[in-house]
C-alpha cells in the first residue's frame, strides 16, 4: 500500500513512523509512506496557505489552491482521498479494515479553524477520530496509518488482530496475566492455571462480557 500525507507539519510524524511495527512494515515494503508539505505548492508570494473567512469570524481558513494542486500532483485512478476533520464521520475498526484493502490512500491534515468547503469536491471521505477537538489532523493521520498498517496481511501475526476488541464480535478484551503467579500478594485466577481449555475459554468470554456491559454497553446493542 502507498500512503501519501498532506500536512503543514511533516516533522510531527518523525518517531511515530520510524519505530516498531510501522518501521518494520515500511522496511519490508508492505507500506510506503510519503509526507508532502503542501505549503510548497502555494502560488502566494508570501507562501500563505490560509486566509480569513468570508462572512467573518472563525479565524484562518485553509485555501483550496495549495491543497488541490498538491492533490492533483499525487492522485491516480487508484487513490482514495481522506480529509481529517472533527466534523467527519466517526472512525471505527470496520473502516480501518476496509481502508487496509486499498492500494493508495491520500490523507489530508486540516489545521487552523477549518478549510474552504470547496476542497470537498476533491475528497472521497471526511473522517473524525472522536468527539474531542485536536489542534490539527496530524495526530489523527498517525492514528489512521497505525491502525490500517497493522491490518495489512503479513505486517503482524493474523491471530493478533483476529482477537482484537472492536473487530465485529463487539466485546472488549478479557483480562490477561503473566509470570509470576503471585505478585505482591495478588494471585492469577485459578482457572487460568487449571489447564482446562474449555473452562479457560468460558471464563474469558464471561469476563469480556462483564467488562463490556460495565464500560461499553453501546457495543452490545
Ligand atoms: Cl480528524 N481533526 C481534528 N482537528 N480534531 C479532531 C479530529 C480530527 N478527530 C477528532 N478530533
Amino acid at each position: 500500500m502507498k500512503i501519501d500525507i498532506l500536512t503543514l507539519f511533516p516533522n510531527m510524524f518523525e518517531g511515530v513512523f520510524t519505530e516498531s511495527i510501522l518501521k518494520r512494515a515500511q522496511e519490508s515494503g508492505k507500506v510506503t509512506i510519503e509526507l508532502h508539505d503542501f505549503r510548497e505548492y502555494t502560488e502566494d508570494p508570501h507562501l500563505k496557505v490560509d486566509d480569513t473567512s468570508f462572512g467573518g469570524g472563525a479565524g484562518m481558513v485553509l485555501m483550496c489552491q495549495p491543497i488541490v494542486d498538491c492533490l492533483e500532483h499525487i492522485k491516480t485512478d487508484d487513490s482514495k482521498v481522506i480529509l481529517l476533520t472533527p466534523s467527519g464521520i466517526p472512525y471505527k475498526q470496520k473502516m480501518a479494515y476496509d481502508l487496509s484493502k486499498e492500494k493508495h490512500l491520500i490523507i489530508i491534515c486540516g489545521h487552523y479553524e477549518g478549510f474552504d468547503e470547496r476542497i470537498l469536491n476533491f475528497v472521497d471521505m471526511e473522517v473524525s477520530i472522536g468527539d474531542y477537538v485536536l489542534t490539527g489532523g496530524e495526530i489523527p493521520a498517525m492514528v489512521l496509518v497505525d491502525s490500517i498498517t497493522r491490518l495489512i496481511p503479513g505486517v503482524i501475526r493474523e491471530e493478533s488482530h483476529i482477537e482484537d476488541s472492536f473487530n465485529d464480535k463487539y466485546l472488549l478484551d478479557y483480562p490477561t496475566y503473566t509470570k509470576p503467579r503471585v505478585y505482591r500478594g495478588m494471585e492469577v485466577p485459578e482457572v487460568l492455571i487449571s489447564g482446562d481449555h474449555a473452562k479457560v475459554d468460558k471464563w474469558r468470554y464471561e469476563q469480556a462480557l462483564k467488562k463490556t456491559e460495565e464500560r461499553r454497553p453501546d457495543l452490545l446493542k
